[in-house]
């Protein structure tokens, strides 16, 4: 009896075993299938619930592993200076995305939420990490090239010929960025911002490279940098990212974020279609070329059509005509701001938006609220189930092409990339690569940089000397920036002490009375002020005009000492009444963490190279005003730029 038995009980589990692998082999999950046939596989696997929740973004701090599993949420975001606790370590980080990862992971279907974040100047919202100058700091970077053989003549062709645009430092700010993302293990970041701000009274302005979308596009290059290049043969506008170090990348704001009237943040862009697509629109075209894996939408609108319900650009223009591939997410509760006051007929809201091509919606609170509209509005046949399918397919691929179902969770071993000292060297080169001399002197044989490290005593005052929070701008630690000593990093002041020679005094105050600035017999001194931190519509400003006691402190210090003014702006400012007091003026826009990279080119370590992204204008009564305009009456014209050799190049 019992020897009979056992061949029996055997067949069973062989029957068994058979039958589990049988229904455990899912194509989805094979990653040596084709994407497209994976997409397949696993979307004819979905309910309507698993597909809506693929299409909702929620943010951080209303995840939670109940809601994630209940909602099938599909992906989750931090917002500006949404983190985990404050001065969260990478640890911290790891330990909060592996416990959301892993409630999506015990769902029916088991597919991955993608976790993103806005890392707009280096992983901007982490506690030490490497910040890098915001964008239109480094639309001013230009590659400086040195001839050593051509004797005297290499003195004109260093300023001139051989300054050329340099996309390969920006570049390489992306691969930076994406291992510091990578290290909280977060696989997406919400850069870049290719607005061409046309209106420094935009409060964004500092978010967009330039004017020009010529340097726009050049700077796309932050796309490869963040995924990686998109090997040969590649399937054509198909989203890409190379591996484990990389994350996707998203182009925003779709479309004409930066053309609104008088730089009104989220307000309406009045411009013709071959403006819009002359100028703002070039720059998604090699977005897509580079692989970008998502485009977010804008607030704004186009000649009073908001872009979130804009069907013509986002499913004609954006996905037909140009064959974007990626998914298309929303801004941060765009899609209620559709309708004034936001929220007033959520019905419609999301109608017009995933009617218009939406994909993913960044709810991100009342996901509630988003999820029973949607389902609603499918099940009435109000949104077709193609619109649905078509945006669970995009999401899925960029998922797939992201290695997410492979690779799912946080890899904990990149915990020491935050901030580490060759991303910060990197930080330090942009930093000097983006400063802009705009006066050298009160005549021009009388320069005053670069400054002598050697003096008896010099002085450095203003507001924006000893403050890391002022000199990283917004969206840093904080949605809207902050002050003094909020994250790791070199101030200014810190900077000038390290490099002057140790027998020179430095003097520092910030803000300096007549009487210590006459009384000292200062050989110069270096004067730091600006605009304070902020972010989005905060920044908005019809003046533009710095606060006190920037100009006080200008006049006093440049009345009675020789001095330089470094200026911290996320844009030009009203700069023109105080210019003939000074004898020399820097742009040195919102360099983020190393200031080290100020005091390398002040005192002629390196040369200044950096060119104007921006026209300079005389007074607010011009805005806008842009190179090409046919009234163009600048203070310093788009492009301009001072230069100075590198002290090597003097002494060669
Ligand atoms: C901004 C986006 C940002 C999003 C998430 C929005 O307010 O417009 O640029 O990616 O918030 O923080
Ligand atoms: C969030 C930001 C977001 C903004 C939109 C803030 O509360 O932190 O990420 O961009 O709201 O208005």
């Amino acid at each position: 009896m019992a020897a009979r038995r056992i061949p029996m009980l055997g067949l069973v589990f062989l029957l068994c075993w058979a039958a589990t692998t049988q229904a455990e082999y899912m194509k989805y999950k094979d990653p040596k299938q084709a994407v497209n046939v994976r997409i397949k596989d696993l979307m004819k696997r979905m309910t309507l619930a698993e597909k809506i929740g693929q299409m909702t973004q929620i943010e951080r701090a209303n995840a939670s592993s109940r809601v994630l599993k209940d909602y099938f949420i599909g992906s989750i975001l931090s917002g500006g200076g949404s983190v985990p606790a404050p001065q969260a370590s990478a640890k911290d980080w790891v330990e909060m995305i592996t416990t959301f990862q892993k409630a999506c992971l015990s769902t029916r279907l088991g597919i991955p939420m993608i976790y993103g974040i806005d890392a707009v100047h280096g992983h901007n919202n982490v506690y030490n990490a490497t910040i890098f100058p915001h964008n239109i700091g480094l639309g001013a970077t230009r590659q400086a090239q040195t001839i050593t053989s051509l004797g005297f003549l290499s003195l004109t062709l260093y300023s001139e010929i051989m300054i050329r645009r340099d996309p390969g430092l920006v570049k390489r700010i992306g691969a930076a960025t994406a291992l510091e993302v990578r290290a909280t293990g977060i696989p997406y970041a919400f850069a870049p911002c290719i607005a061409v701000c046309r209106d420094p009274r935009w409060g964004r302005c500092y978010e967009s490279y330039s004017e020009d979308h010529g340097v726009v596009q050049a700077m796309t290059e932050l796309i490869p940098g963040l995924q990686g290049d998109v090997p040969p043969n590649y399937a054509k506008d198909f989203p890409y990212v190379a591996g484990k170090n990389n994350v996707a990348a998203c182009s925003k704001h779709f479309v004409g974020d930066g053309g609104t009237q008088k730089g009104i943040d989220e307000n309406n862009t009045i411009i013709d279609a071959h403006e819009l697509l002359g100028i703002h629109m070039p720059a998604y075209i090699d977005s897509i070329a580079k692989g970008v894996s998502t485009v977010m939408v804008s607030y704004s609108s186009w000649n009073g059509v908001k872009m979130h319900a804009n069907r013509r650009l986002v499913t004609g223009h954006l996905k037909k005509k140009l064959g974007f591939k990626g998914f298309v997410i929303s801004d941060w509760q765009g899609i209620d701001r559709i309708t004034t006051p936001p929220g007033a007929n959520y019905t419609y809201s999301v109608q017009a938006s995933i009617t218009a091509g939406l994909d993913m919606v960044m709810v991100p609170y009342d996901y509630p609220a988003f999820i029973g509209t949607l389902t609603n509005l499918v099940n009435q046949k109000v949104i077709p189930m193609k619109r649905i399918n078509d945006a669970v397919r995009r999401i899925l691929r960029v998922k797939f092409v992201l290695g997410l179902f492979e690779n799912p969770l946080p890899d904990p071993s990149l915990g020491d990339q935050i901030g580490k000292q060759e991303h910060r060297e990197l930080a330090r080169e942009a930093v000097r690569k983006s400063l802009v001399l705009l006066k050298n002197g009160k005549s021009s044989n009388e320069p005053l940089l670069p400054l002598p490290k050697k003096a008896d005593k010099i002085l450095v005052a203003g507001s924006h000397a000893d403050n890391i929070g002022y000199q990283c701008g917004g969206w840093t630690i904080e949605w809207q920036g902050g002050s003094g000593n909020i994250t790791g990093g070199t101030t200014i002041l810190d900077a000038i002490r390290s490099t002057v020679d140790p027998a020179t005094n430095v003097v520092f105050s910030e803000k300096p009375d007549a009487d210590l600035v006459q009384s000292n017999h200062f050989s110069y001194a270096i004067v730091v002020v600006g605009e304070p931190p902020y972010a989005e519509t905060a920044g908005d400003s019809l003046n533009l005009t710095i606060p006190e006691p920037g100009p006080s402190t200008i006049q006093t210090v440049c009345g009675a000492v020789r001095c330089v003014v470094v200026l911290i702006s996320g844009r030009p400012v009203v700069i023109q009444p105080y210019l003939p007091v000074m004898d020399a003026l820097v742009a040195a826009w919102l360099p983020g963490s190393e200031g080290q990279g100020v005091a390398d080119v002040l005192f002629g370590d390196f040369g200044f190279t950096g060119k104007l992204p921006r026209t300079w204008f005389k007074s607010v009564e011009q805005l806008p005003m842009n190179v090409g305009d046919k009234s163009y009456d600048p203070l310093f014209p788009f492009g301009f730029g001072l230069t100075t050799k590198p002290a090597a190049a003097v002494q060669n």
